[in-house]
């Protein structure tokens, strides 16, 4: 494996890739990389004749400077872990080498980025529209690899890639990868507390039962007032927000019916001062 710092070296080094006609694997990541990241990078592997990861924490992305600040940062690791899984070129580069001057581009995204993510963390989906599509454009993959544990982010990627016109492009989305007692994994979690991590895994279950909760016949509202309750119930955790949304459109549903592309619910939760997400299809 290369470590890649600079955009004209990662075009020197695909050049004899796309000349051969070789398909090109990207996985973005902000690093603090684990086991779901491995999972994204496997597939990739199997899937592509070489495969790209960018290791980059996008500060155009984070509309909270202390979330920037205090993001975990494990380069050595990093480098280890793709190592070891086979990954020709770990892409590093720094902030200046990725924003020589600042990225004015407004993405016209739409409602997708409007709700639940896109409503809270304002120029969130802006910042990572801005960095996907600049590395789409630098790497110019076949494929495209994105966790669903940031379920909507797949959705913003999807338009935004139609909006710049990256169809020749497969965006892949991959299951979530969770702690054996259920919680999602994130470059986050490293940051719960002793206790914040014990309490951590309500989530995943007050989520599970909310499928039992909509076979039993409960309506979108009464599921979503639930798992509220159910889940600022627990000491240490306060919902952000939960919402059931159309997995494509991101729009919430007030029947079942109305989720034509299927139902997902997505939440966020505060444990401590961590922030959590996670979702379910129902
Ligand atoms: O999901 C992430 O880690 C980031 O939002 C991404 C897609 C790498 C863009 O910075």
């Amino acid at each position: 494996m290369e470590i890649i710092k600079t955009i004209a070296e990662l075009e020197n080094k695909l050049a004899p890739a796309r000349k051969e006609a070789k398909s090109i694997g990207l996985v973005p990541t902000m690093g603090a990389l684990h086991a779901g990241h491995r999972s994204l990078v496997e597939r990739a592997r199997k899937e592509n004749d070489i495969v790209v990861v960018s290791v980059f924490v996008n500060p155009t992305q984070f509309n909270n400077p202390d979330d920037l600040r205090t993001y975990p940062r494990t380069e050595e690791a990093d480098a280890a872990m793709l190592e070891a899984c086979g990954v020709d070129y770990a892409f590093m580069p720094s902030v200046e080498e990725v924003y020589p001057e600042p990225d004015t581009r407004i993405f016209a995204l739409g409602p997708v980025a409007e709700v639940m993510e896109g409503a809270m963390r304002p120029g969130h989906f802006n910042g990572v529209a801005q960095i996907v599509s600049k590395l789409f454009a630098m790497t110019r993959p076949a494929r495209a690899y994105f966790g669903e544990k940031d379920f909507q982010q797949i959705a913003v990627i999807r338009k935004m890639a139609e909006l710049e016109g990256f169809t020749d492009l497969e965006i892949v989305d991959c299951p979530i990868v969770r702690e054996e007692d259920g919680l999602a994994l994130s470059s986050r979690n490293v940051r719960l507390t002793p206790e914040g991590r014990k309490v951590a895994p309500n989530i995943r279950r007050v989520l599970l039962e909310s499928l039992d909760e909509k076979a039993s016949g409960m309506t979108p509202a009464e599921v979503k007032a639930s798992v509220t309750k159910k889940i600022d119930a627990v000491p240490g955790l306060r919902t952000e927000y939960y919402e059931i949304v159309d997995a494509l459109t991101m729009q919430p549903i007030a029947s079942w019916d109305e989720a034509t592309n299927g139902a997902v619910g997505c939440v966020t939760v505060y444990d401590g001062d961590v922030r959590l997400i996670d979702n379910i299809r129902y």
